[in-house]
């Protein structure tokens, strides 16, 4: 990718392409691979669930809840990517005359969103066959981007670009040597790595093809958008923590403590947070795209919301 941030634009559309053809994958020949998920397993890596930190819950109990929230990672996915494919598709408009190197590199990022989203609805399925009933994913993915899709779209480009830095960084956590970690969801983190790498690519020059032609009034309340919108994607993280961390302390075999609750209600906000917000706008790669599009006081401004989220 590094090599990549340097080319020329129209060079940055054609190797995407090219890489998009190289590493394509289909759902069930290279990732299910007709393989059901092991519950004497986790699903999500420690370095994500942030389970090793919950020293109240026994070596079992970390596993379920890294399960819980794995079925949780796909329905987010399917969640983020439903407006994701929507705005590329929108985008993908102002190149329907003009670059057409673009507007394929375009075209397939959509065909992969559908795809990915198609891949975590399996997954989803797949980790209900083995939990008991009661979980719950309340958000609708349609309304959520509705709701995205009505903010400008300098601020919904930005939050797209931190969703797939993000998913980079979490394929990174999931080749740690936990022999305990599924090898199916290791080749979901592993899949959907190869194709976002594109993904972020084509979001860093939409963003900044888009940032052109805004003025500073209206890319300062893009900023605001974009603090919004990451406000919105807490708030349905703050819900989704609480129904978690609940259907957790309903199905644990145990009756868990009025402390003990309490720290795990807020141990999985934190990792949620970390999953969905930080590993994507902390990565450096993040910040030093906002950084050359953001004045100073605009960048303090994201920095603080973030931190108000901390
Ligand atoms: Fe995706
Ligand atoms: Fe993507």
């Amino acid at each position: 990718m590094d090599t990549l941030n340097v080319l020329p634009a129209d060079d940055r559309y054609a190797r995407c392409i090219a890489a998009s053809r190289r590493v394509r994958w289909d759902i069930d020949a290279d990732v299910i691979r007709g393989r059901r998920l092991d519950f004497a397993q986790k699903f999500l890596p420690d370095g994500l669930s942030q389970v090793d930190r919950m020293g109240f819950l026994s070596p079992s109990e970390k596993r379920r809840l890294s399960q819980i929230q794995g079925r949780t990672y796909a329905n987010i996915f399917g969640l983020v990517e439903r407006f994701i494919n929507a705005k590329v598709l929108e985008i993908s408009r102002d190149h329907w005359l003009g670059n057409q190197q673009a507007l394929e590199s375009l075209v397939r990022f959509s065909d992969e969103e559908l795809k990915h989203q198609a891949l975590f609805r399996r997954v989803e399925r797949l980790a209900a066959e083995g939990m008991p009933e009661g979980y719950t994913f309340a958000p609708d993915p349609d309304e959520v981007a509705r709701a995205v899709l009505g903010r400008s779209t300098w601020a919904v480009l930005a939050l797209t670009l931190d969703i797939e830095l993000f998913t980079q960084a979490h394929y990174r956590e999931s080749i740690d040597r936990d022999g305990e970690l599924s090898p199916l969801f290791r080749d979901v983190f592993l899949h959907h790595w190869k194709e976002e790498s594109q993904h972020a690519i084509l979001d860093e020059l939409e963003l900044i093809r888009h940032d052109r032609d805004l003025t500073a009034a209206e890319r300062d309340l893009a900023v605001d958008d974009f603090i919004a919108l990451v406000g919105a994607v807490d708030g349905i993280l703050q819900g989704q923590a609480a129904a978690d961390s609940r259907y957790f302390a309903e199905t644990c075999g145990r009756a868990l403590d009025a402390e003990e609750r309490e720290r795990l209600a807020a141990g999985v906000l934190a990792a949620y947070r970390w999953q969905y917000i930080f590993s994507g706008a902390q990565h450096p790669h993040f910040v030093k795209v906002l950084s050359g599009l953001c004045t100073s006081t605009q960048m303090a401004r994201i920095g603080a919301a973030l931190e108000r989220l901390a």
